[in-house]
């Protein structure tokens, strides 16, 4: 569904300072474009675009922790690499939507890293979204989160390359403080499960190793579900027989086999909330990262000695988090138990919005 959004002028002058979080992924990997389920929530870091409307109808855009600048004019549509595609996308699929898209100089920053697994090209298209949408005069909840979510992962797929899902859009889009959401990637139905933590804690762990969705293994794995799903007459892998999908083939078989048991795990981990059995949680968090190195394969050494500097510290549980190949360990510990020092605590915050200048 697209929803024509109304025309309206540019205000010059008008600053903007739009937020958009990170995120990080409880539970459900590589379920989202599986038709499954996953339980993310937004954390406090995220990007930061401060926004000014221009009126030459040029974008110039600067990234704050590269020191790298840009311009290019509204109208342009040509391809450009890393962080400038997803500003050029942004521009060109808002565009697309009916929004009137003016010159602007944008300033991006915030306090998320890069390529780390916490979803930092999500919180820059959510940002770029949602700044842009405001110097045109437009309320998000005109058009809708969904239809930025889709807007935003348009973006990722076909500007920047990477074939990812809507998980991390609408974690970022959708967060909440205190609780984690609960989506149904077959309905896109979204309910927020309470994600009360007392005196446990939730903490990512950087690898080192850093991953780009667009040329990693990550494409792999989608078109191995893909030809999983046309063997077996399926929509999506979450639909597939047990008994089914365990006669295709190798490595197709695995990759099912991940799907079907992540997707219990989340609504194991939904009820492990809902009773407060945190040990429980910390449990189905290491049979998720077991099922992703052996049966979907996207694990890597410094990912495994990343979840054993966890484990030894005495997390509860550990797995590694997003869409694999490198990037970040979650580990969640018990109240007492001491996470590594270089470890970063995350806790469930506020979805997008526009900050006060
Ligand atoms: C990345 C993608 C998401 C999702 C996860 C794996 O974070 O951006 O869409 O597929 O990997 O769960």
């Amino acid at each position: 569904m697209r929803s024509p959004v109304p025309e309206r002028s540019p205000a010059p002058e008008e600053r903007i300072r739009a937020f958009g979080p990170g995120r990080v992924n409880l539970i459900g990997e590589h379920t989202d474009y599986n038709g499954g389920l996953a339980l993310p929530f937004a954390i406090s870091q995220g990007v930061i675009v401060d926004a000014v409307a221009v009126d030459d109808l040029m974008i110039r855009a600067h990234a704050r922790d590269l020191d790298e600048r840009f311009a290019f004019a509204v109208t342009q549509r040509e391809r450009e690499h890393g962080w400038r595609a997803f500003v050029i996308g942004m521009a060109a699929e808002l565009e697309v939507l009916g929004v009137d898209v003016g010159g602007a100089t944008l300033e991006i920053g915030g306090d998320l890293p890069r390529g780390a697994g916490l979803s930092s090209s999500a919180a820059l298209e959510v940002a770029l979204c949602l700044a842009l949408l405001a110097l045109a005069g437009i309320d998000p909840d005109e058009p809708g989160r969904l239809e930025l979510a889709r807007v935003c992962a348009r973006v990722e797929n076909e500007w920047v390359g990477a074939q990812t899902g809507l998980l991390d859009q609408l974690a970022s889009l959708y967060g909440e403080p205190d609780a984690a959401l609960l989506i149904d990637f077959a309905t896109l139905e979204l309910q927020p499960v309470p994600l009360k933590l007392g005196d446990w804690r939730l903490v990512v762990l950087d690898s080192g190793q850093r991953h780009e969705h667009a040329d990693g293994g990550y494409n792999e794995r989608r078109a191995e579900c893909a030809r999983a799903c046309e063997l077996l007459g399926v929509q999506t892998l979450s639909e597939a027989r047990a008994s089914a999908a365990a006669q295709l083939p190798e490595p197709l078989a695995r990759r099912a086999r991940h799907v079907l048991s992540e997707n219990e795990r989340v609504r194991s981990a939904v009820s492990a909330l809902r009773d407060g059995d945190m040990p429980e949680l910390g449990a189905l968090l290491s049979s998720s990262h077991a099922s992703l190195r052996e049966d979907f394969e996207v694990s890597t050494p410094a990912v495994e000695a990343t979840v054993a500097r966890l484990l030894e510290a005495g997390a509860a549980g550990a797995r590694i988090m997003g869409g694999g190949f490198g990037g970040c360990v979650l580990g969640l510990f018990a109240p007492g138990a001491h996470a590594p020092s270089d470890a970063l605590e995350v806790r469930p915050g506020a979805g997008a919005h526009l900050l006060a200048d």
